[in-house]
């Protein structure tokens, strides 16, 4: 199962095999009375819901993998920009989104491109941050991109940006990850007006 999976994974159908698998993913989460780490489809749907319910179009995602999020939330944003750091998973986004003008997909670093993205804005935006800063790939996180990132969006002259940070739950203080409630603190002494709490195992920043 796990080779044929890793051979999917290198064809243009990838995506499409993900996107079945979120269904039983849902179903499969819900049977174990809703842990705290959710599946995908709950993710894409408090992306768009937060996004309704403050009037924002526009979405700025860092990690763009496999398009997942851009794929579901496409219909709902005026534009998206997407920042991968891996070449070869830019790549492909770029041919799978070609179609989509209001869709851009940035490659670099996140943390470099976040104040890129930043500049022209002229509209508060829904920050889907999923950059990996947990460990990724066998690599240990590095708190401080993620601290930066918070600093550029929060400090931003638009004022009302709205952050999520993906699957905070293991953030635990270990492996170079931010413990949750240091997190937290940190945010609010630093943009006091700001309000800040765990949905669904998202941290959300409002
Ligand atoms: C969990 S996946 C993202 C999932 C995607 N956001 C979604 O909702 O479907 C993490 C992605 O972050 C990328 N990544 C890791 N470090 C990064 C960095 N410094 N800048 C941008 N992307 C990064 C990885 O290559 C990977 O594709």
């Amino acid at each position: 199962m796990k080779s044929l999976r890793r051979l999917l994974r290198r064809t243009r159908f990838y995506p499409a095999y993900k996107r079945l698998g979120h269904y039983p993913d849902f179903f499969y989460w819900k049977l174990r009375g809703q842990p705290p780490r959710p599946p995908h489809l709950v993710k894409q749907q408090l992306v768009k819901r937060y996004a309704r319910e403050r009037g924002l179009r526009v979405l700025v995602e860092t990690g763009t993998y496999y398009g997942e999020m851009i794929d579901a939330a496409k219909n709902d944003f005026a534009e998206i920009f997407s920042i991968e750091f891996d070449s070869r998973l830019a790549a492909a986004a770029h041919q799978r989104f070609a179609r989509l003008p209001h869709v851009h997909i940035l490659e670099g670093s996140s943390e470099a491109l976040i104040p890129q993205v930043l500049a022209p804005l002229t509209q508060p935006a829904l920050f889907w941050l999923d950059a990996g800063y947990c460990a990724w790939n066998g690599n240990f996180a590095d708190s401080s991109r993620l601290l930066n990132e918070l600093s550029a969006i929060l400090s931003n002259r638009v004022r009302n940006h709205v952050v999520l940070i993906d699957d905070v739950v293991p953030f635990s203080g270990l492996d170079g990850t931010p413990d949750v409630r240091d997190l937290e603190h940190h945010i609010l002494q630093r943009f006091p007006g700001r309000e800040v709490r765990v949905d669904t195992g998202i941290l959300v920043i409002v």
